[in-house]
């Protein structure tokens, strides 16, 4: 299976509910690391894209199960999912995501 998602970036807002929403407590991490309000934007908007993408795959709307974590070279991956392979882009005021089980 497969799954694609595309977030409008100007609909994300940094506030404390939207953030625990979306990100797990490792992603939030991962978050705060970013330091501007863009990158933050991006980061968010991008997990969102990527949760929205994997319910496409999995049928599974458990946001808070699955954490997307970057390797150190930046690669995102699924933390403890290592069968959902997964891409994140972000330009131009939208992100976007698409999985694969495999
Ligand atoms: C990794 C790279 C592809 C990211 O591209 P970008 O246009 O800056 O950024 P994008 O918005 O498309 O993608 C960003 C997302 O890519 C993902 N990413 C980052 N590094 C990655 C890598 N090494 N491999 C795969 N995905 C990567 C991340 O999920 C990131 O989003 P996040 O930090 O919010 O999780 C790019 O920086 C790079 O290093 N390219 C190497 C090839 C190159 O030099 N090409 C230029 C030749 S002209």
């Amino acid at each position: 299976m497969i799954g694609i998602d595309i977030v409008d970036l100007s609909r994300i807002t940094l506030t404390d509910s939207f953030i625990r929403f979306i990100l797990t407590d490792s992603e939030q991490a991962e978050f705060e690391n970013r330091k501007t309000d863009k990158r933050r934007i991006e980061y968010l908007g991008g997990r969102f894209a990527a949760k929205e993408a994997i319910f496409k795959a999995t049928h599974d709307k458990n946001y808070l199960k699955y954490s997307v974590l970057n390797n150190t070279d930046g690669t995102p991956y699924i933390k403890d999912h290592p069968e959902i392979s997964i891409s994140i882009t972000h330009d131009g005021g939208i992100a976007a995501a698409i999985v694969m089980i495999t």
